[in-house]
């Protein structure tokens, strides 16, 4: 193929209510008006929970809420930088408003080719992840039952070094050491792991697909295509429910098997 990948962008989103979550819960999804945060945001709409839909793009939050809402979910749009410390408290106190979360997928981050200062955007990266969570922690350490980090295999699986800015795999890696940090500082309240995606159709990605390098790890994944964001989200929804109940600290790869290639 010399036109560039021609594949679906999206895969089917199934109902995960059957893994043990509560009806009702509420989940903050960070960076959910876009790609994997918002598949992640319907994903957990449609298994039953609440939703609050941060991210700084308020009219694509919106749209996420709108599309929840339209399904008969129950969703809020948080409109929040998470770079933006002073932004991230006031967005947990707009969301409280709901109710106590228990559960956080920590999704938002800086794209993998941003280019600008290595320290910058190592902190975006990772200190807001950091922030995310520990402002969290701060309200709600008595409901709070599980969180999953968005890392990738970038860093922590493969080098990466000829696609994407030295940030972005030094930051993955971090969020990776994170995690493990966080599931065992707290003794599993909440489990904390991580998802590690491969290249996924993602509006981010999108304008790259056409690349002849693209062709060229579309053609190196073993199951034969790239992932969706509805890839990510099941694994992220599946570490995040109760029958998960028994798996804290771990990085998941999601990447179709590339990295075993
Ligand atoms: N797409 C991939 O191939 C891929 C691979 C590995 C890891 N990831 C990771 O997955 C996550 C999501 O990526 P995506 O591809 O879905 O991206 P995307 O661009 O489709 O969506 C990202 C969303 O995050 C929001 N966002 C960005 N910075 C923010 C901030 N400071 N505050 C609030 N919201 C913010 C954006 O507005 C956007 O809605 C990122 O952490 C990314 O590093 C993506």
């Amino acid at each position: 193929m010399s036109e560039g990948y021609s594949g679906a962008r999206h895969g089917p989103l199934y109902d995960m209510s059957g893994l043990g979550f509560t009806p009702g819960d509420l989940v903050v999804v960070t960076g959910a008006a876009s790609g994997i945060g918002k598949a992640c945001a319907l994903g957990a709409a449609k298994s039953g929970l609440a939703v609050a839909v941060w991210d700084m793009d308020a009219p694509g939050a919106q749209t996420t809420v709108n599309e929840i809402a339209s399904n008969g979910g129950t969703a809020l749009a948080v409109t929040v930088d998470v770079f933006d410390e002073a932004q991230v408290v006031r967005a947990w106190d707009e969301t409280l408003a709901l109710g106590p979360c228990p559960l956080l997928v920590n999704n938002a981050g800086p794209r993998s080719v941003s280019q600008g200062p290595f320290a910058g955007h190592l902190l975006d990266a990772v200190g807001s992840m950091e922030c995310v969570a520990r402002t969290w922690l701060e309200r709600c350490s008595d409901v709070a039952s599980s969180m999953v980090n968005i890392s990738s295999i970038a860093g922590n699986l493969q080098g990466s070094g000829k696609t994407v800015s030295a940030f972005y795999p030094t930051a993955k890696a971090g969020i990776a050491g994170l995690t493990r940090h966080q599931a065992t500082r707290y003794d599993g309240k909440p489990r904390v792991n991580a998802v590690a995606p491969g290249i996924t159709i993602t509006p981010r990605i999108e304008p790259m697909l056409a690349m002849p390098e693209m062709q060229d790890m579309v053609s190196r994944v073993p199951v034969g295509r790239l992932g969706y964001p509805e890839d990510m989200a099941h694994a992220v929804l599946f570490l995040l429910s109760p029958a998960a109940a028994y798996i804290n600290g771990v990085l998941l790869p999601v990447d179709g098997g590339v990295t075993q290639a």
